[in-house]
């Protein structure tokens, strides 16, 4: 057997400051449909997303929520409607999930932030400029935009402090001519941008490293340095492979990247930045990168702080993770900037999904099982006048679709896909089987267009199956089409479903949406705070704080036990007598007997509280406590070790 192509896909890493939003679901389903594409293809695909935790942005959110940095990235990656639960909401087939907190990338980001110092393309300096807090970049001068960043649009601040720098300048022209002489970096109108905006102007080197906050990949060598964000956030995509780690073991395999799939605004970090990078440590470059367009409302940016944040929970929630999924793709071209709109979510599915490809199934599947029965008869011989077309545009498609899939052109591709279905539709018009039907004669032309309907829809379903992975599944089942006819093969032959498959009409695949009430209904809820929408993942609650006057209250001494015995009538208490190096000894108890036999405690340094309350057990006092190392077990049980000292350690000694 030959063996199958390799093929390399990623998603940008999440940055996971605010929550999920559809533009971010956008990249992802993008991403997703071309893994599925390439498997359906025969391919060998690597498909990895993840999470890119670190940074001031997250630090300053976690101490605001008042937990550490570590609980409020792993509460939005997998707590409750989280980033992980929202990829499988969203049928994400990721083949893998990098968090750049994982040891393994942590201690590759070491390793290769120190090899690029040791080759001198790393060199400490110092970093005088503007930095954008929200988008965690710096800028030059020149590069800002009304005084502001180019990126957000945010105020930036001054900046100055000690730092790594990578020598970016010194890879400027090879850089420049990745860009202008291949086609390294797509859609290609993004070339000019680059090379016109940062090149030409002088690339200058970048700051890599950090003192100002802590969260993020210690410099090992420099303590107070931490790796600037984007040297740990790019090289995610080969330590995810086993580069410079022994978790995983498929870099050889795997790398270079076939396609990075990214954002338009981070197209500059990935087209100048990272292949620079890989050049310094001597790495082979992917093969290309895509700057998609950015999903806008109302042509204004999709983020929080405007307060238009749209969730794509209650977007998969209310119309469908395959719809969604669909309109993404298909309702704008990938490369460009679009406008999202519920009313042309809406739109979309109730033209193409309910209208078009819901109708031609539910049609056909519902003529074959009124006219024939579960199975269709024998049938006519094709008509090249009648059906002519209509076949000829089903076995032509699947050329089409992938010429457009190859170059990530979703929505062409889709755009084929419903020729097919659209022309289907009108073929049971101009076939009108239900005149058919009323002549016994005309029963084998009758299943024949039957027939060359249900090819249709098995072809179409093959090449939709990227984009609606459910749906898909649904239409086989209905139409009867068992795995061997849902392959990239079976979709360039026409005829291949057995006359005799066992189609079986199901629930309606699209229910049509009323828009009026659909928009008025989200209207309302717009009108509620966006964070009400989904529930909110839980953050910890902040700890309940003693302050240090309140801590040295407690007094805890170390005492040793002079004597100890069996409460009489009680199975759990035991008596000590201490000398707590007070003179005379103090007697405390003890519910400890089911762990410890008294004798095996006499003459043990243990430490006592002296100052809690005194009070009575079975009649005796106890002027104050032991303690104790205590666990308790998921059954309710608990394990307990009395806190043992050195014996050396003198009795009536404090502890602080
Ligand atoms: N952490 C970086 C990526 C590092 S990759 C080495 C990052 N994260 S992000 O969470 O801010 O963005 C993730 C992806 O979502 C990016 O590709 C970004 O362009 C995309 N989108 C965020 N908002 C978007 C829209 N409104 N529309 C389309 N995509 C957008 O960047």
């Amino acid at each position: 057997m030959p063996e199958k192509k390799k093929f390399y896909i990623t998603t940008p890493i999440y940055y996971p400051s605010d929550k999920l939003h559809i533009g971010h679901a956008y990249s992802t389903v993008a991403t997703d449909a071309m893994a599925r594409y390439k498997r359906l293809t025969g391919c060998d695909v690597m498909f990895l997303t993840g999470t890119d935790e670190h940074g001031q942005k997250i630090e300053d959110k976690a101490k605001a929520a008042g937990v550490t940095p570590q609980q409020y990235v792993d509460n939005i990656v997998d707590g409750p409607r989280g980033v992980r639960d929202l990829w499988k909401l969203m049928n994400i087939s990721n083949d893998r999930f990098i968090r750049t907190t994982d040891d393994y990338h942590v201690a590759a980001i070491q390793k290769i932030f120190k090899a690029m110092y040791d080759k001198g393309d790393i060199y400490k300096g110092t970093y005088q400029g503007k930095y954008c807090k929200d988008c965690e970049a710096f800028w030059t001068e020149t590069q800002l935009v009304d005084g502001k960043c180019p990126d957000c649009g945010r105020p930036v601040q001054d900046a100055q402090e000690e730092a790594y720098f990578f020598r970016l300048s010194k890879y400027a022209d090879r850089v420049q001519h990745l860009l202008e002489d291949t086609d390294f970096l797509e859609p290609r109108s993004r070339v000019n941008e680059m090379v016109n905006n940062f090149i030409k102007p002088g690339l200058e080197d970048l700051c890599v490293s950090r003192t100002s906050f802590k969260w993020g990949i210690p410099v090992d060598f420099d303590p107070g340095h931490v790796v600037y964000v984007w040297i740990d956030a790019l090289f995610n995509y080969t330590t995810a492979l086993g580069f410079m780690n022994d978790k995983y073991h498929d870099f050889d395999k795997f790398w270079p990247a076939d396609v990075h799939f990214i954002g338009k605004e981070i197209v500059r970090f990935h087209s100048i930045i990272w292949p620079a990078m890989l050049m310094s440590m001597d790495l082979p470059l992917p093969k290309k990168v895509f700057g998609h367009g950015w999903l806008l409302l109302d042509g204004g940016k999709m983020s929080k702080s405007k307060g238009n944040v749209v969730d794509p929970y209650l977007l998969a929630e209310r119309y469908g993770v395959d719809a969604l999924r669909y309109f993404l793709l298909r309702e704008f071209p990938f490369g460009t900037d679009g406008n999202f709109s519920n009313e042309a979510l809406i739109g979309r599915i109730n033209t193409d999904l309910a209208n078009d490809l819901g109708n031609l199934v539910s049609r056909t599947t519902a003529m074959v099982g009124k006219y024939f029965g579960q199975n269709l008869p024998g049938c006519a011989d094709a008509d090249p006048a009648m059906d002519g077309e209509l076949m000829d545009l089903a076995r032509g498609l699947r050329d089409l679709y992938e010429e457009q899939m190859e170059h990530y052109a979703f929505q062409n591709a889709l755009m084929e896909i419903f020729k097919l279905i659209g022309r289907a539709n009108k073929y049971i018009d101009e076939n009108k089987p239900w005149l058919l039907a009323k002549d016994e004669a005309q029963k084998p032309r009758l299943a024949r267009v039957l027939y060359n309907l249900l090819e249709c829809v098995r072809i179409s379903a093959v090449l939709l199956t990227p984009f609606m992975p459910d749906t898909c599944q649904k239409i086989f089942e209905q139409i009867g089409a068992g795995e061997e006819l849902r392959t990239w093969a079976s979709a360039k032959e026409w005829g291949l479903l057995p006359v005799d498959a066992p189609v079986q009409k199901g629930n309606g695949l699209f229910p049509r949406i009323d828009m009026e009430k659909e928009l008025k209904e989200l209207e309302e809820m717009h009108k509620k705070p966006v964070e009400a929408e989904a529930p909110k993942a839980e953050v910890p609650a902040e700890p309940e704080y003693i302050t240090i006057d309140e801590f040295n209250k407690v007094k805890f001494v170390t005492a040793k036990i002079l004597a100890c015995e069996a409460v009489p009538k009680s199975s759990k208490l035991l008596r000590f007598t201490l000398d707590c190096g007070e003179g005379i000894p103090r007697q405390i108890l003890s519910g400890i007997h089911e762990y410890y036999e008294p004798e095996e405690l006499v003459g043990k340094t243990v430490v006592a509280c002296t100052n809690l309350k005194p009070r009575k057990m079975m009649g005796i006092m106890s002027n104050g406590m032991l303690i104790s190392a205590v666990k308790e077990e998921p059954d309710g049980s608990e394990k307990l070790h009395l806190i043992m000292l050195d014996d050396k350690v003198p009795a009536g000694y404090g502890l602080c």
